[in-house]
């Protein structure tokens, strides 16, 4: 057998062996036989050498033709191969499937409530403002008209951080702060944490939120303290709201008054939540004491002014029928997962 037929028989084994080939494993295989240092085409090129000139030429081309031949042939299936591995990869994906539901975070049940009240109190004009925590009974207390005597300085109404400091017992201390820094108007809502020693209970933490509202301005009058409080009401627990006002005592307020609206499980009839009176008490305001006036050193005679606080939780729990405050501080997500 001539050296011209032994090429063409490799070519046709090479042929044969590329058309049954199934894997890229086989395919790996028949690439080192053919191509390899030690395969038969190698092997030819190499006898070529003591080969007169004519015919080292032309077995040279043939065997090198082929040889490329085999090359591309390898390469083609190669990249076969792979692009049905992806198809396989692609069917074996079930796009009918349900996906993975992830489980996003939400806002506490408490800050929802804080941004409902501060966007309506943003609607009407108000501003919102910040103040600390740790306090001074000047800020307080005593700027406020809450004279040392009084029965909330009482240690046991206040948790008292070494002396002089405090953790503030109501967001009112906020008032004075703002007052000492700005001159009116002012027109500002004060969101935040305020703290007592009372003992726990379904209705009571040592910790928990008010939201603080002031204005001052030359011809503020009851009125718009009223007014003001009524349409939050209206927005906060819807339009058929009544609001009703009750004498009341505050040091930094005179006069003073609570609030109520008419219960918003009963509609007013009576009934549990409300206790049989269809009233609920919502929060606390009044005309600005003189007396803050001239402890922030306000113009008695230019000035007027009203101011408000409510507590959040209570808020918060009438509005969606939650019957225990502990709830909220437990990060109980069964709990927080309704108010997603
Ligand atoms: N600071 C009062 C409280 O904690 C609420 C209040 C604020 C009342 C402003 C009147 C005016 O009970």
């Amino acid at each position: 057998m001539d050296l011209f037929e032994k090429i063409e028989n490799i070519k046709k084994e090479f042929e044969k062996n590329i058309d049954e080939c199934l894997d890229a494993k086989r395919l790996e295989e028949i690439r080192t036989l053919y191509l390899g240092r030690k395969s038969e085409f190698t092997q030819i090129l190499k006898s070529l050498a003591s080969l007169p000139e004519e015919t080292r030429r032309e077995l040279g081309k043939k065997a090198n033709d082929c040889k490329n031949y085999a090359a591309s042939k390898i390469e083609e299936l190669a990249k076969q191969l792979e692009s049905r591995s992806e198809d396989k990869q692609r069917a074996s994906l079930d796009v009918t499937l349900p996906g993975i539901i992830k489980k996003e975070g939400s806002l506490h049940p408490l800050t929802q409530t804080i941004s409902r009240i501060s966007d309506i109190f943003i609607s009407l004009g108000f501003a919102i403002a910040d103040g600390p925590e740790i306090e001074t009974e000047f800020y307080n207390f005593e700027a406020l008209n809450i004279p040392l005597d009084h029965p909330s300085r009482d240690a046991f109404d206040t948790f008292y951080i070494q002396g002089k400091y405090l953790l503030r017992s109501h967001t009112s201390n906020v008032q004075i702060r703002i007052m000492r820094e700005t001159e009116p108007p002012i027109q500002v809502i004060m969101p935040g944490r305020v703290y007592r020693p009372d003992a726990v209970d379904a209705s009571h933490s040592f910790m928990f939120h008010q939201v603080e509202g002031l204005m001052v301005d030359k011809k503020i009058s009851f009125s718009d303290l009223k007014g003001i409080l009524s349409i939050f009401c209206r927005s906060m627990f819807g339009e058929k709201t009544k609001t009703r006002l009750r004498p009341h005592f505050f040091p930094f307020t005179e006069p003073s008054v609570e609030i109520d609206i008419s219960c918003i499980m009963c509609s007013g009839k009576g009934c549990r939540v409300c206790s049989g009176s269809g009233w609920l008490e919502i929060m606390g305001a009044g005309m600005v004491n003189p007396k803050v006036f001239k402890a922030v050193g306000y113009d008695n005679e230019k000035y007027k002014g009203f101011a408000f606080g409510m507590g959040v939780e209570r808020i918060a729990m009438l509005s969606h029928g939650i019957d225990d405050i502990r709830l909220f501080y437990e990060n109980d997500v069964r709990f927080l997962r309704q108010f997603v």
